[in-house]
């Protein structure tokens, strides 16, 4: 069975139809991108995966298990991590304390928690994706940091959180090129350390550029799915983007 298995997925609003049999399988240790155009349900898939909506009905297998449902809190604890499309700092806490709140939760402490005393095992994770040691950044608190360190943030919290599936919300959004530069080869590296890892997307060359799959929705429906390389080849893609402004 597959790592993570949708099937048949589907989420009414009144009458709005935001993800509308939506089914797809994720492969352990890949990385696979969510594309479409605004509104076409990205978010809402996350949402559902995660534990933040319940579905109108379809059902979700991560791991050999069902989870369709499920509480948030307890997909948490269970390995899938997200981040938010809007980042979602403690504002008030310096960075590093970002990372200690998650270092107590209790996915760690299923998982026997990190090495070491946790200001320094948050420190370590800052370093890691990009945060200067020796600079004052990893202790200032997150209300004035610059975007581009709190969209590195989202991506140490679930690192902390030692999810083994790690879905990216528009983590590229807002970034220049060159930090989306500096930030994909630390996606690289999650997965070869084992993670998988789905990133919903609209910086599509950045992404085609290590992503293992390529899944596209379109108004709720997936409308295709495969290898990076010819997805935009697809009459149906080539539709759905049809006017809109392709970014890089
Ligand atoms: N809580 C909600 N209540 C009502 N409608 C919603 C809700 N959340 C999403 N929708 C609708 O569902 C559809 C899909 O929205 P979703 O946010 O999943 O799109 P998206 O693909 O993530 O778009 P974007 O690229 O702009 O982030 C849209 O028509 C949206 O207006
Ligand atoms: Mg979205």
């Amino acid at each position: 069975m597959a790592y993570l298995k949708i099937d048949n997925l589907r989420k009414n609003f009144g009458g709005v139809v935001a993800v509308d049999d939506v089914s797809f399988t994720v492969e352990k240790g890949t990385l696979v991108g969510i594309i479409g155009p605004n509104g076409s349900g990205k978010t809402t898939t996350v949402n559902l995966l995660t534990g933040f909506l319940k579905p109108s009905s379809g059902s979700i297998f991560f791991d050999g298990k069902e989870i369709t449902g499920m509480k948030a809190s307890h997909i948490t604890n269970l390995g899938i991590g997200r981040t938010f499309q809007m980042v979602k700092p403690f504002y008030r806490l310096p960075a590093f304390r970002n990372l200690v709140v998650p270092l107590f939760s209790p996915r760690v402490k299923k998982m026997g928690g990190h090495y070491g005393e946790k200001d320094s095992v948050a420190l370590d994770i800052l370093e890691d994706i990009g945060f200067e040691r020796d600079s004052a950044v990893p202790f200032k608190v997150a209300s004035i940091l610059p975007h581009g360190y709190l969209k590195r943030l989202e991506m140490g919290r679930v690192i902390a959180l030692q999810s083994e599936l790690i879905v990216f919300d528009e983590l590229y959004s807002g970034l220049t090129l060159a930090e989306v530069a500096s930030l994909s080869p630390m996606i690289e590296k999650l997965v070869d350390e084992g993670k998988t890892i789905i990133m919903v997307e609209h910086r599509l060359k950045e992404l085609f550029k290590i992503a293992n799959k390529v899944i596209v929705l379109d108004q709720g429906k997936k409308i295709a799915e495969g290898e990076p390389k010819n997805i935009m080849k697809d009459p149906e893609v080539k539709k759905a983007y049809l006017g809109v402004e392709l970014k890089q």
